[in-house]
């Protein structure tokens, strides 16, 4: 039985001679939070720009579609890989300020309709929207300017318009940077009630986040896989230990795990 989502193989990126991804297998599966954690300049965000589109690579990207089975993603074009369900979102959210939750909302589940339609605030909303809106907790905010939203809001946001838009795999680059303590626990679990049916894959720097909210982990380490399995199991990888998490401060920005913790989680 396979649930995989996503299956990526052997994948490649050259940046003029500098492989910054050397060869990666990588399988999304439906129902899972699959954290993508490494060192800054491990390749992450490469290899998501690869199965979006805005890398060229080699290897093989292989989407399973309800339509039209295993899809090959390689040499699609951005816009034809978002329609295959593919959906991304940036360290940066990228929302229309001026427009409220429900319009931006709207636009992303309206693909197809005129620009006037899109723009023209509609009586009732599609259930989509109204279901969505719910989901990510921003009902009492529908006629909110995005512009206003507090921080974390927004990166929920821009997780529904993903949401409206049908993807079914979700790539989110550091979705919790810059959040509080309170939205950091709301977006995990919005993050594992989205993977009920879908896949979402997460890069993230936060430890802490990780180890609370990841059913699966992959480590990458200068451009290639150097551990993937369980929470405990890529802690507990003498590999992962060395190169990462037995740093003193491995990456970034937040907090972290300590060598002695990396043992015992
Ligand atoms: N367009 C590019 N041209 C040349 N080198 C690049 C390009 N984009 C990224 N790189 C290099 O590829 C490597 C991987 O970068 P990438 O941004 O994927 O790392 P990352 O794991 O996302 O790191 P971070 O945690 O800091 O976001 C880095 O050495 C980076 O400098
Ligand atoms: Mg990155």
């Amino acid at each position: 039985m396979s649930q995989a989502a996503l299956t990526c193989a052997n994948i490649e990126v050259d940046f003029d001679g500098f492989k910054a991804v050397n060869g990666v297998d990588l399988t999304l599966d439906r129902g899972e939070v699959h954290f993508l954690i490494g060192p800054n300049g491990a390749g992450k965000t490469t290899l998501v720009d690869a199965i979006t589109g805005l890398a060229r690579y080699t290897g093989s990207v292989v989407k399973d579609t309800a339509e039209k089975g295993a899809v090959e993603l390689r040499g699609k074009k951005v816009h034809h890989i978002a329609r295959h369900g593919i959906g991304r979102t940036f360290q940066t959210a990228t929302v229309f300020e001026n427009l409220t939750v429900a319009q931006n909302l709207d636009i992303a589940a309206g693909s197809g309709r005129s620009p006037w339609a899109l723009l023209r605030r509609r009586k009732h909303l599609p259930d989509t929207v109204v279901n969505v809106m719910e989901q990510i907790g921003l009902t009492g905010q529908a006629a909110t300017p995005a512009g206003i939203l507090a921080h974390g809001q927004k990166q929920w946001l821009e997780i529904g318009m993903l949401l409206v838009g049908d993807a079914d795999v979700l790539l989110l680059d550091e979705p919790i940077a810059g959040m509080g303590h309170d939205e950091r626990e709301t977006t995990g679990r919005l993050l594992h009630d989205i993977a009920t049916d879908r896949a979402v894959a997460v890069v993230e720097h936060d430890m802490d986040f990780m180890r609370a909210f990841a059913s699966r982990v992959t480590v990458l380490h200068a451009g290639a896989v150097l551990a993937t399995g369980s929470v405990d199991e890529v802690s507990n990888h003498p590999r992962v230990q060395e190169v990462y998490l037995g740093t003193a401060h491995p990456t970034a920005p937040s907090n972290d795990m300590e060598p002695a913790d990396a043992a015992t989680a």
